[in-house]
């Protein structure tokens, strides 16, 4: 089987006994997430199955809008600009579109993100999700959480962890068809975390994560390691959440970024995702650490810095970080836009 027709066959056991014809169009928004248990290597490269179970925080009012409509001739627009079909974005949308493209119907596709795209701060796992929650509404298929988050999974794998807000956890399942591998959404609410956003570029990266990803579990002897110690923070992290214990969750989701880097930087050829701007930071959080303040720092794989703190030291954070963006993760909770 080709990757496409194993891909295929996963989108119709999902949407067994739902209609195939999409009309008339849809819109719908998903969050950005960030990792604090990272997503990092691939057990099936078709299907998107990880090593191991991840753990996500959805980033509020970060994230994609997508608008679906069918039309006469296949068209995408990102940022109100067309696309050329070429491009690598466009490429990697039409070929998640064609899985649900009944024969010759063709999509006008909208898409906008609060958040740099290809630049690390988890476009493509908006985007995806929100790709996904259109198609539901542009075909009625009335999907539930687990559905959406199995689909959305095929476009990117951190996508099936946008399709909620809050906590998430994606569950890493065992099944080789992947049916047991989606993102549940955790009942623990935590109103005072904030996370803050450092754009130190939105220039897109040297190196899509998928490919940095394949390349380290294939090269980095430190990656070997990776599997056990995710395992063990994604536990930490729960626990961190359930009892609201700030210093383990930032330490923890801080470590566990870290830790993902330097697999990459350990792979061959290495990939370094950090520019001067990204180390700035990072030893900006570690002397503010130093002298008191509970601030950690997370990364995806990009050189953008996301900080991790509660609402009492948001003044503290804006006065060190001119540029930030605050994001209060739990003041909207709606899920997305289904
Ligand atoms: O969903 P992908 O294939 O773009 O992989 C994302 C991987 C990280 O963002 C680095 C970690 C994560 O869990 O989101």
């Amino acid at each position: 089987m080709t990757a496409e027709s194993e891909q295929a066959a996963f989108v119709r056991a999902v949407l067994e006994g739902r209609g195939r014809q999409p009309a008339g169009m849809a819109t719908a928004s998903a969050p950005a997430n960030l990792a604090l248990c990272k997503y990092w290597g691939k057990r099936d490269a078709t299907l998107n199955l990880p090593v191991t179970g991840s753990l996500s925080v959805s980033l509020g009012p970060l994230g994609t809008t997508t608008r679906v409509a069918v039309a006469a001739r296949d068209r995408l627009l990102l940022e109100g600009r067309r696309l050329p079909a070429r491009s690598p974005f466009a490429q990697r949308l039409w070929r998640f579109l064609d899985l649900f493209r009944p024969p010759g119907v063709c999509f006008h596709v909208e898409t906008t993100n609060s958040v740099a795209t290809a630049a690390g701060i988890a476009s493509s796992a908006s985007g995806f999700a929100a790709l996904t929650a259109a198609l539901d509404k542009l075909f009625d298929w009335h999907l539930e959480g687990r559905d959406l988050s199995l689909l959305a999974r095929l476009g990117s794998g951190s996508a099936c962890r946008s399709v909620y807000h809050g906590f998430v956890e994606w569950l890493a399942g065992s099944r080789d068809d992947g049916r047991d591998s989606y993102a549940v959404a955790l009942r623990q609410r935590w109103p005072a975390l904030r996370v803050g956003v450092l754009t130190i570029t939105d220039a897109p990266k040297p190196l899509a994560s998928r490919d940095a990803m394949a390349r380290t579990v294939a090269s980095s002897a430190l990656y070997r390691a990776w599997p056990e110690q995710a395992a063990e923070d994604l536990q930490v992290l729960k626990q961190a959440i359930a009892e609201h214990n700030f210093v383990t969750l930032g330490r923890t989701a801080e470590s566990n970024a870290l830790a993902m880097h330097a697999t990459m930087v350990s792979a061959w050829p290495p990939v370094l995702y950090w520019q001067p701007g990204t180390l700035e930071a990072m030893r900006r959080v570690w002397a503010l650490r130093q002298a008191g303040m509970a601030l950690y720092l997370s990364m995806d794989a990009g050189p953008n810095v996301k900080l991790l703190f509660l609402a009492g030291d948001e003044q503290a954070v804006s006065e060190a970080f001119p540029t930030v963006r605050m994001v209060a993760p739990f003041d909207d909770e709606a899920g997305v836009d289904c």
